[in-house]
Parts: C-alpha cells; sequence; structure tokens
C-alpha cells in the first residue's frame, strides 16, 4: 500500500473444506461481516465431507454467500480493495470453486487479488479479537487437516517446533467420534460426551515421538481406544461411551497442554495462542488456561465460531499479505497440499 493510514477493506473468501464462507474485514482487525454456510447436515448422513458433494454445493453457495456478506457490511464490489481467497491446503475441488469466484470478483472489479494460506488464516483468527496480540508469540495450531506447535516470528511468517507425525488433532477426535457412534463432526460432540464422563476412567497412552519433543502422533491413541472397544466386546462389558471419550480427550489435551507450555518455556515466550476447530474443545482452552496461568503466559484463543472454518481469519489474514506487497496473479490456482510459511 503505497497510501499511509488508508483503511483497507477486503472481501474474503473461505471454501477449502465444507463451509462455504465470504467475510469483509477492515485492516485486518475489524469484521464488517462474516457469513458462513455450513454442510455439515449435508455430510454428517455419509459420516464425513465427501469432497465431490462439497464441491458442488459450493457452487450452489458461493455467489448467495458473497452477495450476503457485501450487503450485511453495506458495500458493493467496487467499494472493496482487495479479494482476498484461501488456495490451500484443502480439497482441491471445493478450493478451486473459491478460488475460481475470487479471480471472477478481483477481475472485474479491477482489485488486486491475495492468495491466502488457510492454515495461515486459522493463526490471524487471533487477530480479530486480541487487538493487542502481535507477533512474536507461539501457536497451537489444532484442526481436522493440520497440528503445528510454531513461532509466529511476523505476519505470515512461522518456525514450525513441532507437527504431528500421522493423525491430525482433530481427526482423531473424528475417527474415535464415528467408533463410538457419535457421528461427524466428531470433536464437538465429543467436548459435548466427555462433560459426563470420567476422565480418569481409563488410562490412554500419551504417544511422545523419540528426538522430536515437540512432534506429536495422535494414531496409536486411536488404536488404543479401538482395541479397548473390541476389547469390551469380545469380554462382553459395557463400554461406558462418556468415560471413554473424556479419557480420551484428556489424553489428547494433556499432549496438547504439555508440548505448547514446555516449548514456551524453553523458548521464552509469555505469549501463547491457539488456533483451528480444536481450539474451541471447551477441556482444551481450561487445562492450557490452567498452565499458563501457572506459568505467568498470556493465552489468547479467538471464540469457536473464528476457531472453525470461516472467511473473517482469511480475510485478516489476506490483509497483512496484501501490506507486504504478496498479490496473487489471475493465474492464482489452487494448491490442496499448501505447507504452512509457503506461498
Ligand atoms: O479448523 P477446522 O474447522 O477445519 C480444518 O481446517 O480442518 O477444524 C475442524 C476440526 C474437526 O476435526 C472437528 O471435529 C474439530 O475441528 N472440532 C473440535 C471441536 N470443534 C471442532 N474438536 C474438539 N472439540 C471441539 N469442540
Ligand atoms: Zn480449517
Amino acid at each position: 500500500m503505497t497510501e499511509q493510514n488508508k483503511t483497507v477493506r477486503i472481501l474474503a473468501i473461505e471454501s477449502s473444506c465444507d463451509e462455504t464462507a465470504a467475510a469483509v474485514v477492515e485492516n485486518g482487525r475489524k469484521v464488517l461481516s462474516s457469513v458462513i454456510y455450513s454442510q455439515i447436515a449435508t455430510h454428517t448422513l455419509y459420516g464425513g465431507v465427501v469432497p465431490e458433494i462439497a464441491s458442488r454445493k459450493h457452487i450452489e453457495k458461493i455467489s448467495q454467500v458473497v452477495e450476503c456478506a457485501l450487503s450485511e457490511a453495506g458495500m458493493k464490489l467496487r467499494d472493496v480493495d482487495a479479494v482476498g481467497v484461501t488456495y490451500g491446503p484443502g480439497l482441491v475441488g471445493p478450493l478451486l470453486i473459491g478460488v475460481s469466484a475470487a479471480k471472477a470478483m478481483a477481475w472485474a472489479a479491477d482489485k488486486p487479488l491475495v492468495g491466502v494460506n488457510h492454515i495461515e488464516g486459522h493463526v490471524a483468527a487471533n487477530f480479530i479479537e486480541h487487538p493487542d496480540l502481535e507477533p512474536p508469540f507461539m501457536c497451537l495450531i489444532v484442526s481436522g487437516g493440520h497440528t503445528h506447535l510454531v513461532v509466529v516470528e511476523d505476519y505470515g511468517r512461522f518456525r514450525i517446533l513441532g507437527r504431528t507425525r500421522d493423525d491430525a488433532a482433530g481427526e482423531a477426535f473424528d475417527k474415535v467420534a464415528r467408533s463410538v457412534g457419535l457421528g461427524y463432526p466428531g470433536g464437538p460432540k465429543i467436548d459435548r460426551a466427555a462433560k459426563d464422563g470420567n476422565s480418569s476412567a481409563i488410562v490412554f497412552p500419551k504417544a511422545k515421538v523419540a528426538d522430536s519433543p515437540y512432534d506429536f502422533s495422535f494414531s496409536g491413541l486411536k488404536s488404543a481406544v479401538l482395541n479397548y472397544q473390541n476389547h469390551a466386546r469380545m469380554t462382553g462389558e459395557t463400554v461406558v461411551v462418556e468415560d471413554l471419550v473424556a479419557s480420551f480427550q484428556k489424553a489428547v489435551v494433556d499432549v496438547l497442554v504439555e508440548h505448547t507450555v514446555d516449548a514456551a518455556r524453553e523458548f521464552g515466550f509469555k505469549q501463547v495462542a491457539m488456533a483451528g476447530g480444536v481450539a474451541s474443545n471447551s477441556a482444551l482452552r481450561a487445562a492450557m488456561k490452567k498452565a499458563c496461568d501457572k506459568k505467568g503466559i498470556s493465552l489468547y484463543y479467538p471464540s469457536p465460531v473464528l476457531c472453525t472454518d470461516n472467511a473473517a481469519m482469511i480475510g485478516s489474514a489476506a490483509y497483512y499479505e496484501l501490506i507486504r506487497g504478496n498479490v496473487s496473479g489471475l493465474d492464482l490456482n489452487a494448491v490442496p497440499g499448501l505447507k504452512l510459511g509457503e506461498r
């Protein structure tokens, strides 16, 4: 941006998985509108996201969702300063719908196009509700597809300290929920059911990854949960679902909290944030808060609606990319395997 102190309003689009979302965000921090059309009801019928159905739903809804976001912000397309869009990581079909719509709008209105990394967007959700939060800080990113422990060195610049070696935290929640018949999406259902359970009823292993103190592994835990159920079935014991999911949740939460607090201490960070769908988990929030309070660390996390997929977070990340001059060409393509920190 050449003009100092200019108000920058970005129309942002998110369609990487099963939410069709659009938002208008001012200067990366103020949400003027945020509209989310969730496809959860459709995918619940199949026990998980069906990519082809997700793409079709995105096509059906995207124009309406964008129009709604603009009108709630009291704006027309010509009034925005740029169009931001998630171009990866995610499902290729769904990503392509958002990217194509954003390109068409940027071209038609002659506005800059800003491709945004979805994981960077999750981190940026924290900037919306915490005006005092600025890099550097540590961030635990826990979503359905990703689990990373990172240092946010600057806006859009990350140093990865740890990542999952197998399943993402949210994926483990979804798979365990399915195995006990709670359905999709598993995270919120386990969160709710665990409140009626005893988290010390079953002791599950806490996976450590040799030589990588901040890496995570959840597939062993998932197998332990499945083995527990198989064993109970064979011996005729009853499984108390609430106790099982509360114990599973505790095992996940303990590892996430331990790694995050240990890393904050080792690298000397007094500000820790959480991001992604699993960051809305009530047990994780409570345990992380307790551990951070004990160490004098300030903890930040977005409201639940900004933890799960939304376009406001993409509008925030797009702003920080735009002011650093990171504008995309009209040849922007969907990159399903885009890594954190890649552009
Ligand atoms: O960030 P997100 O909306 O999408 C991805 O980018 O993956 O995360 C979705 C994931 C799902 O696995 C869902 O089960 C999990 O976040 N999730 C939760 C909760 N709410 C959503 N996991 C645990 N507790 C929750 N309350
Ligand atoms: Zn996400």
